[in-house]
């Protein structure tokens, strides 16, 4: 407990004059916080229908401008002169629960410390997670086919959190996922608690106990890879080294993959239960995607092999279009300055939407169709303007695990395919959710015969 709140972040208050800025506050107190958490892409449309792409909002207790569109997301993610801070942002939304993570540093910090973290996501890197990777999803998918009321996204999560144990830390903590898994849960349930200080028993006190957990656990198990390394990520990291002699001190290392574990989990089981719901919901999609699966022939695929997955590939692009994991990416004003023609005051709080860009119709062909062949090499709808899709952000923040989770989430759809068939029941609910996660309302429940 002790360092969780040591390693509080002193953040000043953001500035709360944004008058100047067309736009509303939405309703007292709560300001555009319910609309936006009830229906977030229609209230979003509903904004840029009226102001187009910046206006003020209020949202989570705070009054923030809103960019939309690729030309200011481009403008501001790539922040050519330094004006935006990821890490005043995040720590706004994270409050207490933020670590030194990559998104809580800005400009050279963050250049040192990714630089360092870089040869863990190499090719060669990735290539050597594989095997292991592979025996984890081949045993935890095993009896899939024998589950009575099966639900994809309990399962999924509880395969990556099996496949992050291995991979990630390269230890066998099985024993211990239901207490990780519960932390992970609270700590992300707790992004988007309406309430945002804690007491005993509420969201924000659960994921600070969550927090507290990790910062344990994972200091541990640094000091053992620090004496013995393996080839698994924290391993890499312990022993990373740049140019310049420069390490990441335990700590640090801690920190990273704290993040890192929650920012891949949570994205990667979306995105692979969000898959499977659209896989079943367009049966030809997976038919295509089976054939090259087994056309690959192989228990365990290279690095080599993800590329001989054309329809998948296509399919996690159109997935991550459609409920893209990370909807919105936060920013805070360093200086003033004038973005699409508007001034921004210093130290604002700033929102991008990547969900808008990704069905704008200016873009996009019918964008409420679920169509991975827009992606296809002879239309390339993405290609029309460089941040008309960024699931993945841009700029110097640009997702790190970008190669990882193609990597993992091919490796799902191989371990899968081969062996099931899969269809919505019946009676399948239609509900989806944006927050804390894009995924269906209800877990998915999901019909899996073997093939
Ligand atoms: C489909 C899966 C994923 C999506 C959609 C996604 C999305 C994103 C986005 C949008 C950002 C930028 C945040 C910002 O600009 O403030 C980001 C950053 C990051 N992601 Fe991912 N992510 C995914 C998977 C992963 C995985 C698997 C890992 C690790 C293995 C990972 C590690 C990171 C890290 C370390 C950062 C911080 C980078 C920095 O600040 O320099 N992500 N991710």
């Amino acid at each position: 407990m002790t360092r969780m709140i040591a390693g509080r972040f002193n953040i000043p208050k953001p500035n709360q004059k944004i008058d100047s800025v067309p736009g509303d506050y939405g309703i007292p107190i709560l300001g555009h916080t319910l609309k936006f958490l009830l229906n977030p892409r229609g209230s979003v449309k509903e904004i840029y229908k009226k102001y187009g792409e910046v206006s003020k909002v209020s949202i989570f207790y705070n009054k923030a401008i809103v960019f939309l569109g690729p030309d200011a997301t481009q403008e501001i993610l790539r922040d050519t002169n330094n004006n935006f801070s990821a890490k005043l942002a995040w720590a706004e939304f994270f409050g207490d629960l933020a670590v030194r993570s990559l998104t809580m540093m800005d400009f050279d910090e963050h250049k040192l410390n990714r630089r360092l973290m870089q040869s863990a996501f190499k090719k060669q890197a990735i290539n050597s997670y594989l095997p292991s990777m592979t025996q984890v999803m081949e045993e935890d998918s095993r009896d899939w086919a024998e589950l009575e009321n099966p639900k994809a996204f309990p399962l999924i999560k509880e395969m990556l959190l099996n496949a992050a144990a291995e991979v990630f830390l390269g230890l066998d903590i099985k024993k211990d996922v239901a207490q990780v898994n519960e932390h992970f849960v609270n700590i992300l349930n707790s992004s988007v608690a309406i309430v945002r200080f804690p007491f005993p028993g509420n969201k924000m006190w659960k994921a600070l106990r969550g927090k507290a957990f990790l910062i344990d656990f994972f200091g541990k198990i640094a000091k053992e890879k620090r004496a013995n390394p393996g080839t698994d990520m924290f391993s890499r990291m312990c022993e990373a080294k740049d140019e310049d002699g420069n390490t990441l001190s335990n700590e640090a290392i801690v920190d990273h993959m704290i993040f890192m574990l929650v920012a891949a989990h949570d994205t990667n089981t979306a995105t692979a239960t969000n898959m499977l719901y659209a896989i079943a919901k367009h049966p030809e999609w997976q038919e295509k995607m089976r054939k090259e699966v087994l056309a690959i022939d192989k228990e365990t695929m290279t690095y080599d092999d993800l590329s001989r997955m054309p329809s998948t590939e296509l399919v996690f692009k159109e997935t991550l279009r459609f409920y893209t994991p990370l909807p919105v990416i936060p920013r805070r004003s360093i200086n003033e300055c004038t973005i699409r023609d508007v001034t921004v005051p210093a130290n604002t709080m700033i929102w991008i939407i990547p969900d808008f860009c990704h069905f704008m119709e200016e873009y996009w062909t019918t964008p409420e169709t679920f169509d991975p062949m827009r992606f296809a090499p002879q239309r390339e709808e993405h290609k029309k303007h460089a941040f008309a899709w960024h699931p993945f952000g841009g700029g110097a923040h640009m997702c790190m695990g970008m190669h990882f989770a193609d990597m993992q989430i091919k490796l799902i759809m191989h371990t899968l395919l081969r062996k099931y068939r899969f269809s919505l029941p019946e009676n399948h609910n239609e509900k989806y959710q944006f927050f804390p996660i894009p995924k269906p309302k209800d877990d998915l429940p999901i019909c899996i015969e073997c093939i």
